[in-house]
């Protein structure tokens, strides 16, 4: 079993205030069933044995001693084995997947870790740890303190996915250190930590790959956009939220990408990447253990830079911090992604010649590319209004490495690829993705496009749903029984 506290599901977990706004350090007894092992977001644990709490092996005691905030209370129980992958690191997993686990994390997630202390101050957690959730888990990764929870889809054997770990670790500078007091201004928990993410890729892989990174990020807001609509009321920064209204319904890619490339344009306005990055030192050290809203983070921002402040930066039209923030659609400022041509140019010159665009000479060798070139020259054949079927068979001949992936990032648009142009010989894979896992961002696209689709793609999202539907977390659950209505 496990829990998942965020947004606000932590009320069914033990009375609580469920507001980001205040914090508290927790403790916990927890008795379970023997052999099971109990975990929890915490930085000390001890089994009654040891402690002598009362004598019982199954009862097992956990403390955190920093204040957070109710969503980050978390436990899970289960068959949970651990392996060490850093000096203050440890994974935890069922025993058939330990090995894999401790293969993807071992001797990386210091490095991680130590990047980020040099860049935001000191990691105030004592440790961290990783636990491999069940294929069912919604998202790629929860920021629990102390032990962020993933998708068990990270562990491809080649480290192509530790991004989102490195994502994860930055919330515990923003997020979880400095929080959005309530959930309409989740952006600066997601912005400001795609941000850190990615300034944490920038010094360990270099700017080429992380530009590549975020161009696969932007194509996901495109996404969202061209879905929604850009005038969507959810997509500005900071988002109404009824009464009443699950915040977990407004989730979407803007406070993640149009967050992040609005701090984007306020280290752009500051100028300089080494005094940005000191800023954001000192805004973390000022509100660390505090919930805050836009109007302190940009109240601080002035105060730290006087002279900004003067210039007015804040009204210059087409940019001002009151549109930013208030205003749907289209990030006014993106950053200049230039520094990762060298990796996208291939993958969009393939994609081009793949579609039959043009006769130019095209390397079509791809077994040297990063793993994210790939998602890159996906999103780019998924951008097409349509590819014949005949396109899509040499596709799959010429590149058979795709469909038979076992990355699930791959798998996600190669399906989407699939389900939009029809292209029913694949189907099977689509099946066996959605089988396979149910993380909310790769189920729920997947049935938006089917429900799209022919009508055998009506009848794989039925056929699918009806197998899967038990083993889903609640919340995906519900939302893919919303979009299948349509279909009914
Ligand atoms: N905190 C989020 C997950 C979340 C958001 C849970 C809202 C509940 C409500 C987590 O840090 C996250 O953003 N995960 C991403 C990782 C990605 C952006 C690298 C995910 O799950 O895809
Ligand atoms: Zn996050």
């Amino acid at each position: 079993m496990y829990t998942q506290g965020q947004a606000a599901c932590n009320r069914s977990f033990f009375p609580c205030q469920d507001t980001p706004a205040v914090k508290a350090p927790y403790t916990a007894n927890v008795k379970v069933p023997s052999g099971f092992t109990p975990v929890m977001s915490a930085s000390e644990s001890s089994n009654g044995q040891i402690a002598n709490l009362s004598g019982d092996k199954d009862t097992y005691y956990f403390s955190l001693k920093q204040p957070v905030q109710v969503y980050l209370v978390a436990l899970a129980v289960g068959d949970l084995k651990s392996a060490d992958i850093g000096p203050r690191s440890k994974v935890w997993a069922e025993p058939s997947v330990l090995e894999s686990a401790k293969n993807e994390f071992n001797g990386v997630v210091e490095e991680f870790i130590t990047t980020g202390e040099r860049l935001f101050g000191p990691y105030v957690w004592d440790k961290y740890d990783i636990l491999i959730m069940p294929p069912s888990f919604p998202f790629g990764g929860m920021e629990n303190p102390c032990l962020t929870f993933v998708t068990p889809c990270l562990l491809v054997g080649d480290k192509s996915l530790t991004d989102v770990v490195i994502h994860e670790i930055s919330h515990s500078w923003f997020g979880n250190l400095v929080t959005n007091a309530n959930w309409s201004e989740f952006w600066l928990n997601e912005g400001f930590t795609m941000f850190a993410q990615r300034r944490i890729m920038e010094e360990i892989f270099g700017k080429a790959y992380t530009s590549l990174e975020t161009q696969c990020g932007l194509a996901l807001l495109r996404q969202h956009m061209d879905d929604t609509g850009e005038d969507h009321p959810l997509n500005r920064l900071c988002v109404v939220i009824e009464a009443g209204v699950d915040p977990d319904d407004t989730y979407n890619e803007t406070p993640y990408e149009k967050g992040f490339s609005f701090v984007c344009y306020l280290q752009h306005l500051v100028g300089d990447v080494q005094k940005f990055d000191d800023f954001l030192k000192n805004y973390v050290n000022k509100f660390k253990f505090k919930s805050v809203v836009a109007e302190d983070m940009l109240e601080y921002f002035h105060e730290y830079f006087p002279h900004l402040k003067e210039q007015d930066v804040a009204n210059k039209p087409g940019f001002e911090f009151d549109q930013w923030l208030h205003k749907s659609g289209w990030p006014p400022y993106v950053p200049d992604l230039s520094p990762g041509k060298q990796l996208t140019d291939p993958a969009e010159q393939l994609a081009a010649a793949i579609a039959g665009e043009t006769n130019a000479e095209v390397d079509r060798k791809i077994e040297n590319w990063k793993t994210y070139q790939i998602f890159h020259f996906l999103d780019k054949l998924l951008e097409r209004d349509s590819l014949s079927q005949s396109v899509l068979k040499n596709l799959v001949d010429t590149y058979p490495t795709i469909p038979q992936s076992h990355n699930a990032e791959i798998l996600l648009r190669w399906s989407q690829i699939v389900i939009k142009n029809d292209f029913q010989e694949q189907f099977s894979t689509v099946k066996k993705f959605l089988k396979s896992q149910g993380k909310q961002k790769y189920t729920l696209p997947i049935y938006k496009a089917l429900v799209k689709g022919s009508e055998a793609a009506h009848q794989l999202a039925k056929s699918v749903f009806e197998e899967t539907k038990e083993t889903l977390h609640i919340n995906v659950r519900n939302y893919v029984t919303k979009i299948l209505v349509s279909i009914k």
